[in-house]
C-alpha cells in the first residue's frame, strides 16, 4: 500500500527537521543502540502517534530493529507534513497530513490496521479502540500494545474492567521516566510555546488559570509562574487542589475563576470542564486553550453554535475569535485541540527521548515476552524504566553515588541502633 500524505516535496525539509530532533535525542540512541541484535526483525508495527520531528526518531529506531512501520496520526491536526514526507520516502507506510477530516482520521486509523500489526503503539488509544469496537477487526489478534497518554490509558482500564481486553498492553504513560517530565515538563513548556505562537501576547501580569493539577497541569502552573503569571489551578480532588495550595497557587471554582482569568489552560481529560456558561462569563479578549489529549475539555460546539458564521474568524493561525450574544471576545487556540502539538511543535525533543525510550524499550520487551503476558495491562517494567534514567543521566553527563555495602545493610535491617 501506498502512503497517504499532504506533499512528498516537503521530504528535504522533514530530513532536516528530523537530524535537528535525532541530535537533541542522544537517550533514544542509546536506547536504539543497546539492544542486541534485531528482536523487532520482521515484526509489523502499527503506530498511531503525533507525527512529528521526535516521532520520526522512534519510527526510524524501530525500523533499525528490524519492524516494518505503519504510522497514522493521533490528531487531525498535530502532524508536521514534512515528517509525513520524510519517513514516507524512507519506507514507512504513513497515513497523515495536517488537518484531516474525522472521516479521513478514522480511515487513516483503519489503513495502519490493514497492515495487520503484531504490535500496536498507540497515543490516546484511538487504535486499541478501534480494534475491539470495529467489526472488520474482530480477528485481529496482536502480540500486544502499548499506551502513550494518561486519557489512553483511562480509556483502556475501562476495556479492561469490561472484560473485553484482547491483548496485553503497557502503560508506557505510567513509568516514572514518562509522567514525571513528559506530562509536567514537556507540556508546561510546550504549551505555553503554542500560546506564544498563536497570541504573541505578554504573559507577565496576567491572570492564568490552569484547569487541572495533574502532572499535565502542574508543569503548566510551574511555567506560568516562571513568566510571571498570577497563577490560579481549579480542581476536583481534595488532595491535588490542597497540593496547589501549598505549591503556592491560587485555587479556586471553575464558576469564580470564569470571571477573573485572562488565559484558560484545560489539562484534565474531562469534558465540558469550560462549559457554556462557564464562557459567557468571561471578559472580554480572553484566551482559550485546551492541552488534554481530547479537544472535549472546552464546550467548542456551544461556543460555535452561540457565536455563528458570523461571529467567528480568524485573527491569527490557529486563534479564532468568537462574539457572544452578550458582545463579548473569546479567543481560542487551535480548535480547542490539544494546543502544544496544534499551536507549536509538542514536547521538546529532549524529554520525547524519555517517552519514546519506554515506547521502544516496550515494543521490544513484548516482542520478546509476549507468550508469557496476558490480557491486562501492565507498567512498565522497572528494569526499563532505570535503564532510561540511567541513559538519560549519561547523556546529560550527571554522575550520581552508588550507595555503600553499609549503607545497603543499614536499609535491609529493621532493628535500627
Ligand atoms: P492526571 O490524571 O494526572 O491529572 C488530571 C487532573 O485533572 C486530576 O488531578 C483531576 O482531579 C483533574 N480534574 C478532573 N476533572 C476536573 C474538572 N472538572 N475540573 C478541574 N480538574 C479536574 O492527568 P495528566 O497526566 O495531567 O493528563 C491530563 C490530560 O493531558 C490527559 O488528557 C492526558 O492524556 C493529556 N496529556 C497531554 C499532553 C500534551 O502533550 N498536551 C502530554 C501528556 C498528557
Amino acid at each position: 500500500m501506498t502512503s497517504r500524505i499532504a506533499d512528498p516535496s516537503l521530504s528535504p525539509l522533514g530530513e532536516k527537521s528530523h537530524e535537528w530532533a535525532r541530535a537533541h535525542m542522544p537517550t533514544l540512541t542509546q536506547s536504539i543502540t543497546g539492544i542486541q541484535g534485531r528482536p523487532l526483525e520482521g515484526r509489523r508495527i502499527a503506530a498511531c502517534l503525533h507525527v512529528t520531528k521526535e516521532t520520526s526518531v522512534l519510527i526510524r529506531g524501530l525500523k533499525t530493529l528490524g519492524a516494518e512501520v505503519a504510522l497514522a496520526a493521533a490528531n487531525p491536526l498535530s502532524t508536521q507534513d514534512e515528517i509525513a514526507a520524510f519517513l514516507a520516502s524512507d519506507g514507512i507506510q504513513v497515513y497523515a497530513w495536517r488537518g484531516e477530516s474525522p472521516e479521513d482520521y478514522q480511515e487513516c486509523i483503519r489503513r495502519i490496521l490493514a497492515s495487520r500489526p503484531e504490535i500496536i503503539i498507540d497515543d490516546g488509544s484511538d487504535a486499541h479502540v478501534t480494534v475491539h469496537a470495529a467489526e472488520e477487526f474482530h480477528d485481529l489478534n496482536p502480540l500486544g500494545g502499548t499506551e502513550e497518554t494518561t486519557t489512553g490509558v483511562t480509556r483502556l482500564r475501562a476495556l479492561e474492567q469490561s472484560g473485553k481486553l484482547r491483548y496485553p498492553l503497557i502503560a508506557v504513560n505510567n513509568a516514572s521516566t514518562k509522567f514525571l517530565f513528559d506530562n509536567r515538563y514537556g507540556t508546561g513548556q510546550s504549551t505555553f510555546d503554542g500560546l506564544l505562537r498563536a497570541t504573541s501576547l505578554l504573559i507577565a501580569g496576567k491572570r492564568v488559570i490552569v484547569c487541572g493539577y495533574g502532572w499535565v497541569g502542574r508543569g503548566i502552573a510551574l511555567r506560568g509562574r516562571g513568566l510571571g503569571a498570577l497563577v490560579y489551578v481549579t480542581e476536583v480532588d481534595p488532595l491535588r487542589a490542597l497540593e496547589a495550595r501549598m505549591d503556592g497557587f491560587e485555587v479556586t471554582t471553575m464558576e469564580k475563576a470564569a470571571r477573573i482569568g485572562d488565559i484558560f489552560v484545560t489539562a484534565t481529560g474531562q469534558i465540558n470542564v469550560i462549559a457554556l456558561r462557564h464562557l459567557e462569563q468571561m471578559r472580554d479578549g480572553v484566551i482559550v486553550a485546551n492541552a488534554g489529549h481530547f479537544d472535549v475539555e472546552i464546550d467548542v460546539r456551544g461556543l460555535e453554535a452561540q457565536a455563528g458564521a458570523a461571529g467567528r474568524k480568524l485573527v491569527r493561525p490557529n486563534l479564532e475569535e468568537f462574539t457572544l450574544k452578550n458582545g463579548r471576545r473569546i479567543y481560542l487556540v487551535g480548535r480547542g485541540r490539544i494546543a502544544n502539538l496544534v499551536a507549536a511543535e509538542g514536547h521538546p525533543p529532549e524529554v520525547m527521548a524519555l517517552s519514546f525510550s519506554n515506547q521502544l524499550l516496550s515494543a521490544v520487551y513484548l516482542a520478546r515476552n509476549y507468550r508469557t503476558l496476558e490480557r491486562k495491562i501492565y507498567g512498565v517494567p522497572l528494569e526499563i524504566d532505570r535503564q532510561v534514567a540511567s541513559n538519560t543521566l549519561e547523556a546529560l553527563e550527571i554522575e550520581i553515588d552508588a550507595p555503600t555495602e553499609e549503607q545497603q545493610q543499614y536499609a535491609r535491617s529493621w532493628a535500627k541502633e
